[in-house]
């Protein structure tokens, strides 16, 4: 796989938004390769920032608070603006402030995967609290109907991906992400 010519973002990050397992964090590293852009994860840096994981936030403090994490590091992200790509985590977009914040950022991909693909994926995980459960079906299917609007207000670009390997996900994402800079610079 091998980037046709430099991406010019003009300081600008591409985002990754979709539920979890959708690939959010493996297309991105495929993207971070293809664009020379460092891979920052949401996810990641507030379990970094808080000193805890993702479970523990929920357990200690609650989902609330931790949509304050995210919604906190997304207006920083929108202060300190980076040529970057950004995974995020699955509900990112449950608080209508992320949803602008996210817009505004730069170029936000929903990668779209079926339920069943993400239920296949996510045959093995367990650092996800919202799925330590035995249902992980229907409440994977309760989060696709909410979110589906919020993730389609958000993206600037809906990417059915359910039958895309990463790679095919990659270059998708970079040949879109291409156009939309050109034709906002
Ligand atoms: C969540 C998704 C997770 C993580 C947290 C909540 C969600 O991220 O942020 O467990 O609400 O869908 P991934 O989408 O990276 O699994």
């Amino acid at each position: 796989m091998q980037a046709p010519e430099r991406l010019e973002t003009y300081g600008h990050p591409i985002i990754l938004i979709g539920l979890m397992g959708c690939g959010k964090t493996t297309v991105g590293k495929a993207l971070s390769v293809l664009t020379g852009m460092p891979l920052l994860d949401t996810d990641a840096i507030i379990e970094e920032h808080s000193g805890r994981s993702i479970s523990d936030i929920f357990q200690c403090f609650g989902e609330a608070h931790f949509r304050s994490m995210e919604t906190a590091l997304l207006r920083y992200l929108k202060q300190h603006p980076t040529p970057a790509i950004i995974s995020t985590g699955g509900g990112i977009v449950v608080r209508a402030e992320n949803r602008k914040l996210l817009h505004r950022l730069g170029f936000t991909v929903w990668l779209d995967v079926e339920v069943p693909a993400l239920l296949a994926r996510l045959a093995r995980s367990t650092t996800r609290p919202l799925l330590n459960r035995p249902d992980r079906q229907e409440v994977l299917e309760r989060l696709e109907a909410e979110r589906r609007p919020l993730y389609a207000e958000t993206a600037n670009l809906a990417l059915p991906s359910t039958h895309l390997d990463v790679h095919g996900a990659a270059d998708c994402v970079y040949a879109a992400a291409k156009d939309f800079f050109a034709l906002r610079s």
